[in-house]
């Protein structure tokens, strides 16, 4: 049957009926707040320092990162995604896996204080590296995957004895996943589940987070790791490798520009999907809501459904706290 007897806007009539046939659900409990924490030094000496790139986010202190996570909790966010600012750095990235770490740190705190709050701890050694690579460098400047994934799966053991209620690896290194699975495993923590940054491209919506996080690679660029923002099939693949490593959960990143591997990642592995709506997107938002040229509210509420229509079981985004606040409004 056509028009005039379908008549779509039937439906779309009232408050009620668009709610009655509403598809898709938006909860603060599908949110995953990131925070930026800095252990202190001459670079990062306060409790609180903004971040130029990415209005409203804040590089933290440990007590600082403490009281964002009561906050979150308050709102109902899920979990808290943590990355790390060493005070030092070195060739291998060794601050990432120091059982006295800031991320090692600050996991322990907030768990302490809030213990029902999900944290979930990156795990990568760009932050940590002084060469701001993803790994440790061959002679030729490549980066060497296997002698990474000690390294990764060190790091995430630490993670896990601080506390983290999942660890997520977003390193891209082939075989990252069995790595810290098998050492997860072989150290007593084969319930901490792993959240693996399955295809996450090499993308210019990273740029404000490397500011942020002070990991700008100091020479070349990620692509020799990270995916290339053309290939879709290959994004599939790697999510169903992560699956048979292991993987418990896994992400699509960016998440604005790749709605349809979100679709295509869930259908092809039936996982658990987390979707990381980056720091790019959101200075897009930021900037263009104080411009006037957009009103941030509707379109973030807009942006973080549409995620979960793409099949985004989980949202990990610097709008959680607002977006949180604004669902809590509206019910
Ligand atoms: C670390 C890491 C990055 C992001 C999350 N983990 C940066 C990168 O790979 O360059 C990006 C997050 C964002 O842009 O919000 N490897």
């Amino acid at each position: 049957m056509a028009f005039p007897q379908t008549r779509m806007r039937r439906l779309r009539a009232t408050v009620g009926l668009r709610g009655l046939v509403r598809e898709t659900d938006l909860r603060a409990g599908q949110l995953v707040l990131p925070l930026f924490v800095a252990e202190p030094s001459a670079a990062h000496p306060g409790e609180r320092e903004p971040i130029a790139t990415m209005p409203g986010v804040e590089r933290l202190s440990l007590t600082a990162a403490v009281s964002e996570a009561s906050e979150a909790a308050a709102l109902g966010i899920a979990a808290v995604m943590l990355f790390g600012l060493p005070a030092a750095k070195d060739e291998q990235g060794s601050g990432a896996w120091d059982e006295e770490g800031v991320v090692q740190l600050t996991t322990r705190a907030i768990k302490q204080a809030q213990p029902d709050l999900l944290v979930i701890t990156d795990v990568c050694l760009c932050e940590y590296t002084d060469h701001g690579h993803c790994g440790v460098l061959r002679e030729d400047g490549r980066v060497d995957n296997d002698a990474t994934l000690e390294l990764l799966a060190r790091t995430a053991v630490s993670h896990a004895r601080a506390g983290a209620d999942l660890v997520a690896p977003s390193d891209m290194m082939d075989g990252r996943v069995r790595a810290i699975r098998d050492e997860l495993d072989g150290e007593g923590f084969s319930e901490t589940p792993i959240l693996a940054y399955s295809a996450k491209f090499a993308s210019a919506f990273y740029g404000p987070f490397r500011e942020a996080a002070d990991s700008t690679p100091a020479f070349g660029d990620r692509r020799g790791y990270q995916m290339d923002p053309a290939n879709g099939e290959e994004a599939v693949r790697e999510a169903l490798l992560d699956v048979r490593e292991g993987a418990d959960m896994v992400m699509v990143k960016p998440a604005l520009a790749y709605g349809d591997l979100i679709r295509a990642v869930k259908t092809a592995t039936g996982l658990p999907v987390a979707a990381y709506n980056v720091s790019g997107e959101y200075a897009m938002v930021k900037a263009a809501a104080a411009a006037g040229y957009i009103d941030e509210r509707a379109v973030v509420l807009e942006i973080l459904t549409s995620l979960r229509r793409a099949g985004a079981d989980t949202i990990v985004s610097y709008h959680a706290k607002d977006a949180a606040r604004w669902l809590a409004e509206e019910t």
